[in-house]
């Protein structure tokens, strides 16, 4: 990857100028974006993610572009915002990135799974975001307490073309997140789930299958990468299936050769996975 990206900088915060006093920033490239994440949001935010997610969350925005997909991110279990940070590259126009946690209650957080700040989360905006802090909409809540009415009101309406689910890790938080993801998603759109098959948080795999099993009615999952489970709509899925693998041959023969990306059948379904 090139170093810092001068493009992004010309839009970074300077003392004095808050966000919302000054005009929107332009887009920038989703390339100068990544740039900027990778040498100045990696290694300053706290957080779990894995090294090369920013090259799956490439591939998607490249299949978001070709396919128009558009709307809202939305991220359940923020922490410190480290993945929002990453997702942020796909945002365009006027979207939105919606950042849901519990944060400074978290009494809330009934299995401990990470530890919101929404002070550290807030000075990461000012100092990191700048300008594009704007776009942020910041949402103290349990997930628990959300109904689709309200999260729908959260949205204005829109439909979210991507929803991070990595709140509470129990089986009813990741059911529960997965039934409002599934009613907010953009058509191709797509839900991340954190810590799916991670043996330290049995309730989130558990939680999926109960989901899959009694109360899906629009997702199939198409990758496992880096301890994430990716879900596209289902009569998006062959298609966001067949573009992605395209991409990872392209981009990554020699790892498709030896294997480290596999066809798999997960929950019954076409999938890619890596190891
Ligand atoms: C594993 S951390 C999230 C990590 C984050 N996605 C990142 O990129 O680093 C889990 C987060 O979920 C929050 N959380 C836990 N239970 C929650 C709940 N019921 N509703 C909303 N947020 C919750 C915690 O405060 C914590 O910030």
């Amino acid at each position: 990857m090139p170093r810092f990206s001068p493009q992004f900088a010309r839009f970074r915060w300077t003392p004095g100028r808050t966000g919302r006093d000054t005009a929107p920033p332009p887009d920038i490239s989703r390339a100068a974006a990544l740039d900027y994440f990778n040498s100045q949001i990696a290694g300053a935010v706290e957080g779990w993610l894995g090294d090369r997610m920013w090259q799956v969350i490439d591939m998607i925005g490249e299949i978001f572009d070709e396919r128009q997909i558009d709307g809202h991110i939305v991220e359940f279990g923020v922490h410190h915002g480290l993945f929002l940070f990453l997702l942020t590259v796909l945002r365009r126009n006027d979207e939105k990135c919606v950042a849901v946690d519990v944060f400074d209650q978290q009494d809330l957080n009934i299995d401990k799974s990470g530890n919101g700040s929404l002070a550290i989360f807030k000075s990461h905006l000012d100092n990191l975001i700048g300008p594009y802090k704007q776009y942020f909409q910041i949402v103290q809540r349990d997930t628990l307490s959300l109904d689709i009415g309200e999260l729908n009101g959260l949205l204005g309406g829109r439909r979210a073309k991507c929803v991070s689910i990595d709140a509470g890790h129990t089986v009813h938080h990741v059911f529960s997140d997965l039934l409002l993801a599934q009613d907010v998603l953009q058509a191709g759109g797509i839900v991340a789930v954190d810590d799916f098959m991670s043996v330290h948080w049995p309730g989130v795999t558990e939680g999926f299958y109960r989901f899959m099993s009694t109360a899906n009615r629009r997702l199939k999952p198409f990758l496992y990468f880096q301890n994430k489970l990716f879900l596209t709509t289902i009569s998006e899925h062959a298609t966001f299936v067949e573009l992605l693998q395209a991409k990872i041959e392209g981009r990554y023969p020699d790892e498709v050769r030896y294997v480290r990306w596999k066809p798999v059948e997960l929950a019954g379904e076409r999938c890619i996975a890596f190891a």
